[in-house]
């Protein structure tokens, strides 16, 4: 890793294509898929005998991830996806009927839909405005996303996160839409839980996914869904435990089974990357390379409401977005539409190119209104 440009070449899709939608999905370096690749030889060589070694090589990445986050290992456990880890904790809380939870109105699906079947609870939708007068003395939870995946607004989780704390109030951050881009300073913001799926920004396959849960949290939140690997002896193959498990101290316990090795080594290694990048040197680009995307949208007269951010959601007047993100990926510019905005997000692979050929493709669809 030294240089942008060598950085870039590690990204084979960019080769052929402008692609400017990491908040959908990001594109995978060599590495990650050699090494997924890797595991599945190794499987054929050493018939899986050496299984038990690939749950080490699982623990250093939990120490690797921790260490981007500035948590420790014993606070990760590898999720399926963030639908999942926000199940772990409504589904294990012991919640009081008339608590309430909030969320925002224009959050990820997600986070709207799984408090509808938390028994006996309120979901109370706001918006940031109202957030304040929002809080009552029967609020436990606030669930949000690092950066809101349509508008790409970004919450200030440290005021907010002290906010919560004062009153008692545990804090669900996804880190989905951020987390490989923006640096996450579990220490600092100290979220109850950070649930983030792998696959957008932290350039992993889908199904990698990490959960961090704040060790006061997990010495009172048991598993909901549990299975062989939640007692804490489960490494004793010849002798698995009969009868109640015992639940281990780690985040682990919340992970009930098999965990998919092979989509985990390819993680590693997309993590590994970005530490020998460095977290802030990645976030200084990302930043700016959403900055030059601000200009070029808004020189064309689009209008942007949240910045800051490697989301960037641009409404044009008389333009379908769906119609326009369809027109773009015909001229080999990928983006998004979301709720009547062109979205375009960037990651650190990309490049000036990307811009100026945004801007070209972008502009001559100006010259033409198009409609779904
Ligand atoms: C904020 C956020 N969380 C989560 C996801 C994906 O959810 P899951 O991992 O449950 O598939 C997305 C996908 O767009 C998202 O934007």
């Amino acid at each position: 890793v030294t240089g942008w440009k060598q950085i870039r070449e590690q990204f084979p899709a960019l080769s052929s294509w402008t692609y400017l939608n990491t908040a959908t999905y990001g594109q995978m370096p060599r590495r990650a898929t050699d090494a997924v690749i890797q595991h599945f030889a190794d499987r054929d060589q050493r018939a899986c005998s050496d299984f038990l070694s690939w749950f080490d090589d699982a623990d250093r990445l939990r120490a690797t991830i921790a260490r981007l986050i500035q948590a420790t290992a014993d606070d990760i456990a590898f999720i399926p996806n963030a639908a999942h880890a926000l199940s772990i904790l409504l589904t294990g809380l012991d919640w009081r009927t008339g608590d309430q939870i909030i969320t925002f109105d224009d959050e990820f699906p997600n986070n709207l839909y799984a408090p509808c079947f938390t028994k006996g609870v309120d979901l109370v939708p706001t918006t940031w405005d109202r957030f304040e007068s929002a809080i009552t003395p029967r609020t436990r939870l606030v669930i949000v996303s690092m950066l809101n995946y349509s508008t790409g607004f970004r919450p200030p989780l440290e005021e907010l996160s002290t906010l919560l704390r004062s009153r008692g109030i545990l804090l669900y951050v996804d880190g989905t839409q951020g987390v490989g881009a923006l640096r996450f300073d579990t220490a600092k913001i100290r979220p109850a839980m950070l649930a983030v799926h792998g696959y957008k920004w932290l350039l992993s396959p889908t199904g990698a996914g990490f959960l961090y849960v704040d060790p006061e949290l997990r010495a009172r939140l048991d598993p909901t869904v549990v299975g062989w690997r939640s007692d804490k002896n489960w490494r004793c193959f010849d002798h698995l435990q009969h009868g109640k498990p015992e639940f281990a101290e780690s985040a682990e316990k919340y992970e009930a089974g098999m965990i998919p090795h092979a989509l985990l080594y390819g993680m590693e290694q997309s993590v590994n990357m970005m530490l020998e990048i460095g977290p802030e040197r990645i976030e200084g680009r990302v930043l700016a390379l959403a900055e030059g995307v601000r200009d070029i949208v808004t020189e064309l007269g689009g209008t942007i409401e949240h910045g800051n951010s490697p989301i960037v959601a641009a409404r044009f007047e008389n333009q379908d977005s769906s119609a326009l993100s369809r027109a773009l990926q015909a001229n080999n510019v990928v983006v998004a539409a979301r709720h009547g905005k062109l979205r375009v997000s960037t990651h650190f692979y990309n490049d000036e190119s990307d811009l100026g050929k945004l801007r070209d493709v972008l502009k001559s669809q100006m010259a033409r209104p198009v409609h779904s």
